[in-house]
């Protein structure tokens, strides 16, 4: 695992959007994969980086058109259109923004009615992933929790994409996107597995502000377990947690040094 603490929130964005900005542009298409595969999350954490990547496209820096993308998770119960579903916030924070071609942007459907349908699209999800031949990157935020995706607290390790009930501190915690009402909060979401995201090539994790810094602990100082899922992420071959410094600030100097050294 790799560490890299930066000022603040728009620092994250500028150092994870300049970083795979290279990723894609020197990705080179083989037998095997014609395409970039990139995994994305939603939430207020990634916008800084989402920002900076349209800015790079725009100045003709880069380009989309050889990406696959794949979204980490869905609200179940909400249409697309919906203001706060993820399809709805990856369109217009992101995708309507680019050159990506439409076909190879991968959201998955959480206003399915029958739950035969919801568990089918998370199998293909699957099979998509596969498919293209896996993930390069998956990026991602952390909940308060320790969630990643909607992997909360309990997520087995061995889990794939499937539908899963939100954590109390969850929807506690996303309520500010529904005008504040708990109750608002759908209560079952579709999510990529601990598994989905470990099978990724690399991983990344952005994670700004106070509230993080428990997460932050867990996936630097903690023991690996179901307690945290963002600490099953110590024991991918390429996962790299990009913070500010109130999301550290419960890592003490021996620790921080130890990442330094690590990663020089
Ligand atoms: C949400 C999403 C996660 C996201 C997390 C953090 O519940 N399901 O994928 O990483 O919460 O959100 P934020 O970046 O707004 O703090």
């Amino acid at each position: 695992m790799k560490l890299v603490i930066l000022k603040n929130h728009q620092a994250i964005g500028s150092w994870v959007s300049k970083y795979l900005s290279k990723k894609i542009t020197n990705f080179s298409p083989s037998l095997q994969k014609t395409n970039f595969v990139l995994g994305l999350p939603t939430g207020s954490t990634p916008l800084p980086l989402y920002r900076k990547l349209i800015q790079f496209y725009k100045k003709g820096d880069l380009s989309f058109k050889n990406v696959i993308t794949f979204n980490m998770d869905e609200y179940i119960g909400l249409k697309k259109d919906h203001k706060e579903s993820y399809s709805y916030f990856m369109y217009q924070n992101f995708f309507n923004y680019l050159d990506i071609k439409k076909g190879n942007i991968n959201i998955l459907n959480g206003s399915l009615n029958k739950r035969k349908d919801l568990i089918l699209e998370c199998i293909n999800f699957e099979k998509k992933i596969e498919k293209v031949g896996g993930i390069d990157v998956f990026l991602g935020g952390v909940g308060v929790n320790g969630h990643i995706a909607f992997n909360e607290p309990g997520s087995s390790m061995l889990s794939k994409t499937r539908i899963v009930k939100l954590d109390k501190k969850t929807i506690e915690s996303n309520a500010r996107f529904f005008k504040g009402e708990e109750s608002l909060v759908p209560k079952q979401a579709l999510s990529v597995g601990i598994k989905t995201i470990m099978s990724a090539n690399e991983v990344i994790i952005m994670a700004s502000g106070k509230n993080k810094r428990e997460a932050v602990k867990s996936a630097a100082l903690g023991v690996v377990g179901s307690y945290s899922p963002i600490s099953f992420l110590k024991l991918h071959r390429n996962f790299t947690l990009v913070c500010d410094i109130e999301a550290s600030s419960l890592l003490d100097k021996e620790t921080i040094n130890y990442f330094k050294n690590i990663n020089s």
